[in-house]
């Protein structure tokens, strides 16, 4: 565990040093000499900048400020979807001894069998036993950020993957329903086609977006079941099922817009938003982004349905924040933790993040129509952890797949991307 940590963190590295331009030298004076400053900033380190991605965060510091005016706050965000340049930031430096207050980590892979693993985490049992949330959080939650026993973060919501938005202008004139199968999807993006709208758009210029695409591919096709075996290694990623899936995603690369590889997930967003493309898989944090910076309505202007074949399942994804070890304010750290992980502190961040609340106390009447379907859909989906968003599998691999899916989506070689895709979690077994 601790060697595939280090290897982990050391890739991981690799790049936040090219993209950063950090050294270890930059730790900063007061970390070197250990000092204990009064007044410490609380450093808040995501990648929750722009449109879509920050109202939610701003809405919970401010809440934070009011509670705490002593406290002051500094808003650490590297922009990039995903964490595309925030990762790397962040992992230059937390191996200099510099970790920010807190930052925010999927709960799963990336935070168990990365900063975890790599004994960079002070538990949180403490934390959750005063503020009684052993029972406030889903159990399948509180696994997510746990490992060997003990709890090291605190999840803030939870969104989902596996949806599919479409315009309801754009099907409403084409008299075209949302599909709910894979065939059902290629019937209605050959309509779409032939009267000149984009069937579906992508934003790759960051690749997560194709490997999320992608992902809720491999759910519709293998199942939940099926779908969670591929990181048991129960299943091989050579599995004539987890091919079908790539060949299916290649089809599906057949009907999106010319320009993908200039666009973000915003950018991509907006085609659907606009009517110039008509369907879109994006986790929910796109809700956020129609409804508060493109003022669309709910169920007016854009609709949403699982991806194909994934009705009833839910593709989790938790963004969670910690408490690192070093910091010079923990106290803070844990004021803000408590916060976030309270009812208010849920209800304030969610309903602008376009994600539900992890609590399974919050309160619903909060939520517009989709954020009190999608907490109905959680309770009774079967669960799977996404692999674009850190749950599934260590950051390492999650690299690895971003690079070979982004090959894939020019050269669109199955035999290629699976050899690909098999050494990758071989190396993840060593
Ligand atoms: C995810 C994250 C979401 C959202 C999205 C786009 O990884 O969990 O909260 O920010 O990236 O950046």
């Amino acid at each position: 565990m601790r060697k595939k940590a280090a290897v982990w963190l050391s890739l991981a590295l690799g790049f936040g040093m090219a993209l950063s331009g950090c050294s270890s030298n930059s730790v900063s004076d007061d970390a070197k000499q250990g000092n204990q400053k009064a007044g410490e900033k609380l450093e808040i380190f995501s990648w929750w900048t722009g449109a879509g991605e920050e109202d939610g965060l701003k809405a919970l510091i401010k809440l934070f400020q009011e509670k705490y005016p002593d406290i002051e706050i500094e808003n650490a965000a590297v922009a990039g979807g995903a964490g595309t340049n925030a990762k790397a930031v962040l992992a230059s430096r937390m191996q200099g001894d510099d970790p920010p207050s807190t930052f925010q980590v999927h709960g799963g892979a990336e935070l168990n069998e990365g900063w975890v693993a790599a004994g960079k985490m002070e538990p949180l049992n403490d934390l959750y036993e005063q503020e009684g949330w052993m029972d406030k959080f889903p159990k399948a939650l509180i696994d997510m950020v746990s490992k060997d026993g003990n709890i090291y973060s605190v999840p803030v919501n939870i969104h989902r993957g596996n949806v599919l938005w479409y315009n309801k202008k754009v099907f409403a004139d084409n008299g075209l329903q949302p599909p709910k199968t894979f065939d059902e999807f290629f019937q209605v993006a050959d309509q779409l086609k032939a009267k000149g709208v984009t069937p579906l758009a992508l934003g790759d210029k960051e690749p997560w977006t194709a490997t999320h695409l992608f992902e809720t591919v491999l759910l519709g096709t293998l199942g939940a079941d099926g779908y969670k075996k591929l990181w048991t290694g129960e299943l091989s990623f050579d599995d004539p099922k987890v091919k079908q899936a790539a060949e299916t995603f290649k089809k599906m690369l057949g009907y999106i817009n010319e320009d993908h590889s200039s666009r973000n997930w915003q950018d991509a967003a907006q085609l659907v938003a606009e009517g110039k493309a008509a369907m879109y898989v994006m986790g929910d944090w796109a809700k956020g982004y129609f409804v508060n910076d493109l003022q669309l309505n709910v169920n007016e202007d854009f609709g949403y349905v699982p991806t194909p074949n994934t009705d009833g399942k839910f593709m989790v994804i938790t963004d969670t924040f910690g408490l690192p070890k070093g910091v010079k304010n923990p106290d803070d750290v844990k004021k803000f933790l408590a916060l976030l992980g309270s009812v208010e502190g849920q209800d304030a961040f969610n309903p602008l993040k376009g994600s539900i609340p992890a609590r399974i106390d919050a309160d619903p009447s909060k939520y517009d129509e989709y954020g009190k379907q999608t907490m109905e859909d959680f309770k009774n989906a079967e669960l799977a952890p996404s692999l674009a968003h850190g749950s599934a599998a260590p950051e390492g691999f999650v690299t690895k797949v971003n690079q070979a899916i982004n090959i894939f989506v020019t050269q669109k070689d199955v035999n290629s991307f699976i050899g690909t895709l098999v050494s990758a979690a071989a190396e993840l077994k060593k």
